[in-house]
């Protein structure tokens, strides 16, 4: 094989925020947006990495792909390198390898750009190199991302954004059970409906990496309260369980994680009954939630979510990590103009810069485009 090019998308979700990690549900489901990696093997052991969107590429050496070795390495680089790392871990027989990414995802966006690359790069490399790439065989494939992430970027995610990039199907959302880790693609017939997901990106890019990140913190609340309760996550609780949380804000966090899993559950009920009017209000109470009980909105967030509702959504939410990133509003197609002109507004009352929107359909996962 001289060459493969492989493409990831990004993903929303449409409910079940701050639940993977917690052993929760979530209801993700692709974009149309995606990442794209070109792979070539080469007759050495040099690692060339170029990405469209910056203006220097990468150059190392297989050997280079050890934790000691990531920190000299650039940030946005690690999550390919990352990638890399962890599939020789597994087994995988690299190459040396030339590397080019391009992307429609904006960084930072709350669209799961780092999962599309990690996926991306994932599938390209394993093609080159034979690795199973079924359907059967990509929840693995997504816990090799996962680890690149966690384990070697330092960004302590949950699993959800890239199960969603490998296993998303046109007009279905990816229900994952973090419990048991089991995933099933439910339909989410929007397009039928006359619906469409508009996404408002507020522009204030959120970051997951660090110790610090608010994401960071948040997951220490919640893996703290589940400690309270000699649980191995705070999802597995049961609701009796929280007064049994002295802390106040531990069992705040802890409501929100099982609320939302039993909202998820709602919704998977009123899309099932077509019922759409509930799913909007169920998407809108998760917001309230995740600004409420888990602290994890912005100004700028709830401003397009609240916007979005006043306008005539029929629900909205930060969706992904939150503090910062993007909004999604459940809309009527024909509506969807009327709406995003209000949140344009309404950001301008409020001096804020001017935000960018996508209308989304849930879309195909990843595949290979091409290979020769
Ligand atoms: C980010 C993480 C996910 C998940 C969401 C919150 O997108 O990458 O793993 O935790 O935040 O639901």
């Amino acid at each position: 094989m001289t060459s493969v090019t492989a493409r990831a998308p990004g993903r929303v979700n449409l409910i079940g925020d701050h639940t993977d990690y917690n052993g929760g549900l979530c209801l993700p489901f692709a974009v149309p947006m995606s990442t794209t990696t070109v792979a070539r093997p080469r007759g050495d052991d040099r690692l060339r990495i170029r990405s469209k969107a910056f203006p220097k590429s990468w150059t190392g050496r297989l050997d280079d792909l050890t934790l000691d070795g990531r920190d000299t390495i650039p940030d946005w680089v690690r999550y390919v390198t990352g990638v890399l790392w962890a599939a020789r871990e597994d087994g995988w027989p690299l190459p040396g390898l030339d590397l080019v990414i391009d992307s429609e995802l904006p960084l930072g966006s709350g669209l799961s750009s780092s999962a599309a690359l990690e996926c991306s790069v994932a599938i390209a490399v394993g093609t080159l190199v034979d690795r199973p790439l079924d359907p059967g065989s990509r929840q693995p494939l997504a816990e090799l991302c996962r680890r690149a992430e966690t384990e070697y970027v330092g960004a302590p995610t949950g699993g959800m954004d890239q199960l969603a990039s490998l296993l998303g199907k046109p007009d279905h959302a990816v229900l994952i059970d973090f419990a048991d880790l089991s995933v099933r693609q439910v339909p989410l017939a929007l397009r039928e409906a006359g619906l469409v997901v508009l996404v408002t990106d507020t522009g204030t890019a959120h970051q997951l990496a660090g110790p610090d990140s608010g994401y960071a913190q948040r997951r220490a609340e919640c893996d703290a309260a589940a400690a309270v309760l000699d649980l191995p996550r705070i999802g597995l609780a049961w609701a009796d369980d929280l007064s049994r949380l002295e802390d106040d804000v531990q069992r705040a966090r802890a409501r929100h994680v099982l609320s939302e899993s039993a909202r998820v559950e709602d919704v998977l009920a009123a899309v099932a009954a077509g019922d759409w009017t509930a799913v909007g209000a169920i998407l809108t109470a998760s917001h309230t939630s995740l600004r409420g009980d888990f602290d994890a909105s912005t100004p700028a967030l709830d401003l397009a979510v609240f916007t979005a509702v006043d306008a005539g959504a029929l629900g909205a939410r930060l969706t992904g990590g939150g503090f910062g990133g993007s909004a999604i509003a459940l809309v009527e197609e024909e509506r969807a103009d009327v709406v995003r002109e209000a949140v344009d507004a309404a950001f301008a009352d409020a001096e804020l810069a001017t935000p960018t929107h996508l209308t989304v359909l849930p879309s195909a996962g990843a595949s290979v485009s091409r290979s020769g």
